[in-house]
């Protein structure tokens, strides 16, 4: 079976999906309402997250582990395991991150709907002819400078659009299919 690999992120109107320094407070301060903006739905779709270690450090800087029912596989050369905090030994995987390999393990381990997460981690996937969707929330706010969303991935991607949602918060989020 084919695994699919999608991508759920927000970005600034200017593409930045942080600060340059990580900092998130322009999303996390973009608006009151409770609407999560499709999250859930998208969550429920999904076995595994792929993420970058930047992305795992901000995520455990949050607190609780937002992701105790799936399976993670945090992508770092430098990371040994036992940085990993004992709660969370169980929960996941450290990989190196060449893609084929990841991919030889991923398929070995069953899994299906696999989310993409981190900036690198998705220029890497995009730029290895491996993203299958993407979802872009765009936040309505100009930040400057930061960590973008895309990058070179040294040939042209050429997407279609699926679907395009403008929520009251202002955030208006596009999917798109990858076929490569
Ligand atoms: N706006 C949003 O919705 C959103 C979503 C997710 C993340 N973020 C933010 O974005 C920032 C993280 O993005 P980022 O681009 O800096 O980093 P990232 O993609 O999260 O992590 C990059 C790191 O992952 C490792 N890696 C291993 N194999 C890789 C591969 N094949 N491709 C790419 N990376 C690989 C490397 O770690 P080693 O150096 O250890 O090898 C690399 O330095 C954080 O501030 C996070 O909070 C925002």
């Amino acid at each position: 079976m084919t695994i699919h690999f999608s991508a759920y992120i927000a970005t600034s109107l200017d593409g930045f999906i942080a600060r340059s320094n990580g900092d998130l407070d322009w999303l996390f301060n973009a608006t009151t309402s409770t609407d999560d903006h499709g999250y859930a739905e998208y969550m429920n779709g999904i076995d595994t997250i792929v993420m970058g270690r930047n992305t795992y450090q901000t995520v455990l800087g949050f607190g609780e582990w937002p992701y105790p029912e799936k399976r993670v596989v945090v992508l770092s050369t430098t990371l040994s395991a036992d940085a990993i905090p004992s709660h969370l030994q169980d929960k996941l995987l450290l990989h190196p991150g060449p893609l084929p390999q990841l991919l030889k393990s991923l398929t070995e381990h069953g899994c299906n709907n696999v989310y993409v997460d981190g900036g690198s981690v998705i220029q890497s996937f995009l730029a290895a002819r491996l993203l299958d969707q993407i979802t872009v929330t765009t936040i309505p706010i100009l930040i400057g400078s930061g960590i973008p969303l895309f990058g070179n991935p040294g040939h042209d991607i050429r997407l279609a659009h699926h679907k395009t949602t403008a929520f009251d918060s202002g955030f208006v989020q596009t999917t798109y299919q990858i076929s490569h």
